[in-house]
């Protein structure tokens, strides 16, 4: 089967994709590298990885990696406290408008 993995450079993420590549999916992973580090991904085959960077909130990105996926793990998010107190509104961005996004 085939996964989008919203943040799959991230801590989370990157363990999800361990976890279905071992199980012998496909994953594309969406981050934009904020804290996220390709490094996380080490070792997994690029036969099966697909690393995009770019923000979960960009419709172009989304629509293309969502075609025929069987699932999303949606965990992009601002984990950061000092960067959600610094800006509170965009912390919330990508735990919200994915929904929106891929209705599009
Ligand atoms: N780690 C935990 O113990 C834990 C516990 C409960 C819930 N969570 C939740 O799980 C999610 C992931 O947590 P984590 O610990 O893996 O955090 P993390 O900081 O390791 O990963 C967050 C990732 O999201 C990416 N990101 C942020 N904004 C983005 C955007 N707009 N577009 C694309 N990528 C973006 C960052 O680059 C980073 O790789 C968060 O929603 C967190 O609140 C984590």
């Amino acid at each position: 089967m085939k996964f989008l993995i919203t943040e799959g450079a991230g801590f989370i993420g990157c363990n999800i994709a361990r976890r279905l590549v071992k199980e012998g999916h496909e994953v594309a992973v969406l981050d934009d590298m904020s804290i996220g580090r390709e490094g996380n991904l080490k070792g997994l085959p690029a036969s099966r990885v697909r690393v995009v960077k770019g923000d979960v909130r960009n419709t172009g990105i989304v629509k293309e990696l969502t075609k025929g996926v069987d699932g999303v793990f949606h965990e992009a998010a601002r984990s950061s406290a000092l960067q959600v107190q610094a800006q509170p509104l965009p912390a919330c961005y990508p735990c919200t408008d994915l929904p929106v996004v891929m209705k599009a």
